[in-house]
């Protein structure tokens, strides 16, 4: 029996030697010295908590990067890692040969996911998911003799991950900026934005006098027309954008996105990276609208981060082009640690236990009252302009609401920065997107510790902005 892996008592951690190493050898994801001048030194996680070299204790209001959905020092998962790394921690899983975990996932997958997506393409992680997804849809239509549909239509605030395709596919400009030029055919249309209403166009962003009036799905299928539907492959969205905002979709939106897809002949890819394994109280988000996807791609909440894996799910549909391909033309797309029999053993004993302790249906009915306490407590605030979320996601968002324009929104920035400092001081760690502070506490968080989320969150912004 594999025992939690126990940090060093934090007087054994010398932290001033520690951070000198990391500067001088690390270079972090979304990197500037600015941002790192005091890092956390995270040494061990504990449920719905991460614990710092001092012994501080921090509500992890974000699950890490929303994907530690069963909560930290889950030492069956630890056991099911070492068992299966002991038996076989990897072979090759390329084309004639198997392992039993992976095989066991996928018919899992099978079982969990929408009822017309049959097979699982494994990946390790957000990414590369996508850009499978990207390339399965190019080879679908290509064996269906239409070699011309190729680009793929995103949305603006849509967030894909950071390897260039998926960069491409990203709507938010900052991740574009210092990596341009951005590959051809990919196409950004429309967000479904209500709160900052892109359609307002010359006036500036500003909340929508009645987003009702405006059709975010028609102002897409405008944008799919433009670019000629023949030269298409694929729509591609998250059911709820997560790093663009949190943002929650008109009702009407994903089933008239299917409906467009359908008319026009292009694949429909939900993006369930974030959204996926039961983070909006159902096992995968699309179905809060009844819309089934032609590709799902998922990464995070699949192991709850546990060990790197991801994946693309297909539809019967698309199997069966993959398999009828001649064999000359097979699908000629591949990756080293595709199927890891260690990660895919711990995706199987994660799933085992969102399924044991009805997590999905926690995120559901504690999501629910969630959001509501979140709505109450928070937007009689002067400088919240929006709560929004569904499950256990959302997001809170502040305005200047003296300023008009993009600085209605820009001008708030610092002041989120600010809310969220004072939230870490108090041991809460949300994460902030811009003027955005996001939240995607743990599935396993407790009433008690969601409730002191919310009165840390309303004291830091009532603070912070007096
Ligand atoms: C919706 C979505 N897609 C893709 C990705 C990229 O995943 P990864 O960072 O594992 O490549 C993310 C990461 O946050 C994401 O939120």
């Amino acid at each position: 029996m594999v025992q939690a892996p126990t940090p060093a008592p934090a007087q054994d951690v010398d932290v001033d030697r520690l951070l000198a190493a990391d500067r001088a050898h690390l270079i972090h994801p979304l990197s500037h010295p600015n941002d790192h001048a005091r890092p956390m030194v995270i040494v061990k996680g504990e449920g719905a908590e991460i614990i710092d070299a001092a012994g501080k204790r921090y509500f992890d209001a974000l699950s890490g990067l929303w994907n530690v959905h069963v909560g930290h020092g889950r030492a069956e998962l630890a056991q099911a890692a070492a068992d299966q790394m002991a038996t076989l921690a990897f072979n090759n899983n390329y084309v004639g040969f198997v392992n039993v975990p992976s095989t066991r996932l996928a018919e899992k997958l099978s079982q969990i996911a929408y009822p017309n997506l049959q097979a699982v393409y494994f990946t390790t992680g957000g990414a590369e998911s996508n850009e499978s997804a990207f390339k399965t849809a190019r080879f679908y239509w290509k064996v269906q003799g239409q070699p011309n549909k190729v680009k793929i239509i995103s949305r603006r605030w849509g967030y894909h991950g950071v390897t260039m395709a998926a960069a491409s596919a990203t709507g938010l400009p900052a991740y574009h900026r210092m990596f341009a030029p951005l590959m051809p055919n990919f196409i950004q249309a429309i967000g479904p934005y209500r709160f900052r209403c892109e359609l307002e166009g010359e006036a500036g962003p500003r909340p929508c006098t009645s987003p009702s009036e405006h059709d975010y799905a028609a102002e897409l299928e405008q944008t799919l027309l433009e670019q000629d539907p023949e030269t298409v492959a694929a729509i591609l969205g998250e059911p709820v954008q997560g790093a663009g905002g949190v943002i929650v979709p008109p009702a009407d939106y994903w089933p008239k996105l299917r409906q467009i897809a359908d008319r026009h002949n292009v694949l429909l890819i939900a993006d369930e990276v974030i959204t996926g394994f039961g983070r909006t109280g159902r096992w995968f988000a699309l179905d809060h609208w009844n819309v089934q996807p032609d590709l799902m791609t998922f990464a995070k909440g699949i192991t709850s981060a546990y060990l790197p894996l991801g994946g693309v799910m297909v539809s019967g549909q698309v199997q069966e082009t993959i398999n009828g391909a001649p064999a000359d033309l097979k699908f000629m797309h591949a990756a080293t640690y595709s199927g890891h029999a260690a990660c895919c053993a711990v995706g199987l004993a994660n799933v085992a236990i969102i399924e044991r302790e009805g997590l999905v249906e926690r995120a559901a009915k504690v999501g629910a009252w969630f959001q509501n306490l979140l709505r109450q407590q928070l937007e009689p605030l002067e400088p919240v302009g929006q709560v929004r979320g569904i499950g256990l996601m959302a997001a809170v968002e502040l305005v200047d609401p003296a300023a008009s324009g993009s600085a209605f929104y820009d001008n708030a920035a610092s002041l989120a920065g600010r809310v969220v400092e004072r939230c870490i001081q108090q041991g809460i760690l949300p994460r902030r997107l811009n003027n955005t502070i996001c939240l995607a506490p743990p599935l396993i968080s407790t009433e008690a510790q969601l409730s002191r989320l919310v009165d840390v969150l309303g004291e830091s912004i009532r603070a912070a902005s007096a």
